[in-house]
């Protein structure tokens, strides 16, 4: 669970972003934190992943079974400056040796990682070869290789076309359910909440207007206002009981794959 408690951060004197911002974060669930530009998503990942102090407050986290090492893994959508090695495996094990992994065990890894992501064969590329999606990839193999198992998204597909995005997201969902990983998405695209278990919505002003789960975010005033003006998948969604809503959704998808 990761748990922030009374946060207060700002910038600058005349720059607050959260005032005593309290939230709950859920173990293994894909949580997906969405409002306003500049209401404050980026900021709460940095916050997260420790990258931003909180004036005052405080943020916990416990998982159910302690690792070593690194374990939260942040991806923006700037890839730009994430990938730092010539080649891929070169990419993958500098993360590996800044947490001084054993060479041994770096070799394995890079395997497991490479074959988790779908680079297999990619070990040798140039990273400067790689297509927005294969570097979106090696990312996030990257910071599989270095075991985080909380995955911070920031508008992490923001960058990619449709189909790249919609594959990223069902391969983020099927290591997730392997590896138990709690996945938290920033984004304020209506259509991305599909793969949310549980929504968090952050109003203009730093505060949360809604927190729960997707089916109840679908049928709140918060979805209503916000959400259905994007004209995405979920302003439909919204017109049909929560228990179809899945297999809906699978058919306009559906209807999208054949109109392209
Ligand atoms: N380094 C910084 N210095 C000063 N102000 C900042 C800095 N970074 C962000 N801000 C301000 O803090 C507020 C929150 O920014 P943040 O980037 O967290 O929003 P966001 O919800 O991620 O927005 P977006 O949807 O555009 O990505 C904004 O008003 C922004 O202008
Ligand atoms: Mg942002």
């Amino acid at each position: 669970m990761i748990q922030l408690k009374n946060v207060s951060f700002q910038y600058g004197p005349e720059q607050q972003v959260f005032s005593r911002l309290n939230l709950a974060i859920h173990d293994s669930f894909w949580t997906v934190i969405s409002g306003p530009d500049g209401c404050g998503k980026t900021t709460l990942g940095k916050l997260i992943k420790g990258l931003l102090k909180p004036q005052s407050g405080f943020i916990s986290i416990k998982l159910p079974q302690e690792i070593e090492g690194v374990r939260i893994g942040y991806i923006s959508g700037d890839y730009s400056t994430s990938i730092v090695g010539i080649t891929v495996a070169n990419d993958i094990c500098f993360g590996m040796e800044n947490i001084r992994t054993p060479q041994t065990e770096m070799q394995n890894r890079l395997e497991e990682v490479v074959a988790a992501v779908g680079l297999d064969g990619y070990e040798n590329r140039l990273t400067t070869t790689l297509s927005g999606g294969e570097r979106q990839k090696l990312a996030l193999a990257g910071v599989l290789a270095m075991k985080a198992r909380i995955l911070i998204l920031d508008e992490a597909f923001s960058m990619l076309d449709w189909i790249s995005r919609k594959r990223l997201r069902s391969l983020i969902q099927n290591l997730k359910d392997q590896l138990k990983l709690t996945v938290i998405e920033m984004t304020n695209q209506a259509t991305d909440i599909k793969t949310a278990d549980m929504i968090v919505f952050i109003g203009p002003t730093g505060v949360p207007q809604f927190e729960g789960t997707r089916e109840k975010f679908l049928y709140s005033e918060t979805a209503q206002h916000w959400i259905a003006p994007q004209g995405g998948i979920t302003s439909l969604l919204g017109l049909f009981p929560v228990e179809i809503v899945d297999e809906v959704q699978r058919l306009l998808e559906q209807l999208n794959v054949d109109i392209k």
